[in-house]
């Protein structure tokens, strides 16, 4: 596991762009998995930047996002395929058919999870996986658990989780508590995981994840099996 210790959030966030960038520069018909949350916008931004200035191509590229609310309607603005619109798809040139968003509003949520495993298997896997953390260690939805589900499934989210996202939200009681996310198995089959971690709230899920230790109350650190791992933080996630 590679780490980088940055000092501010932008730096963090140009440093994950340049990894993300060289990726598509390097294999321009790459499979980028992607996450929301509030950590990933900086690089979002940026990568919108360099396509701007004509740095990075996304015609080729295919995306399959992490997660998303269930139920939850694709136009309500705190679903997480209206988020990745607003904050990247719709200032790249990624063609619309390319991007892949676990659908929150289909009938048959087991169905829809057991399709999109199959459709990132027949799109030959995920090259970039780009992650951030839950306080609490989660990674996607995969909170923490005596045991942890390796296919893309529907799952309750945790009190903490939906006290962390509240704020999204006009009420606590508008968070949907239920998801469909990425399993453990499609994360860690990634070829190159990036991982950005930054504030001090996530100080203690951080320092799991270095400890080197393994467990499935803090799913992140299954990532200390993973052979190819950047971790990009700043100074207050590091030093606490
Ligand atoms: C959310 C998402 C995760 C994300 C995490 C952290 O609930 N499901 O994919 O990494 O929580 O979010 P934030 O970056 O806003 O702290």
């Amino acid at each position: 596991m590679r780490v980088i210790v940055c000092d501010t959030y932008e730096e963090m966030s140009k440093e994950a762009a340049k990894i993300m960038a060289a990726q598509v520069h390097l294999k321009p018909n790459c499979v980028l998995g992607l996450a929301t949350g509030s950590t990933p916008v900086g690089a979002y931004n940026e990568l919108v930047a360099m396509y701007k200035n004509g740095e990075i191509d996304f015609k080729d590229v295919t995306t399959f996002n992490l997660d998303e609310y269930y139920p939850i309607k694709r136009n309500n603005d705190q679903s997480y395929y209206y988020f990745m619109h607003d904050n990247l798809f719709n200032h790249i040139n990624i063609p619309e058919e390319r991007i892949h968003v676990l659908n929150g509003e289909v009938a048959d949520p087991e169905k829809e999870c057991a399709d999109y495993d199959k459709h990132i298997v027949e799109h030959g896997g995920i090259d970039l996986q780009l992650l951030g953390i839950g306080r609490n260690g989660h990674i996607a939805f995969n909170e923490p658990d005596e045991n942890l589900v390796a296919a893309t499934h529907v799952t309750g989210l945790t009190e903490d989780t939906i006290d962390a996202n509240a704020r999204f939200f006009d009420d606590i009681k508008d968070v949907p508590t239920k998801s469909l996310t990425m399993g453990m198995a499609p994360i860690m089959k990634a070829r190159k995981i990036l991982i950005l971690i930054n504030g001090k709230g996530k100080h203690a899920a951080l320092s799991k994840l270095l400890s080197g230790e393994i467990s499935t109350s803090c799913p992140a650190t299954m990532l200390n099996m993973h052979n190819d791992v950047v971790v990009i933080c700043d100074k207050e996630a590091y030093n606490g």
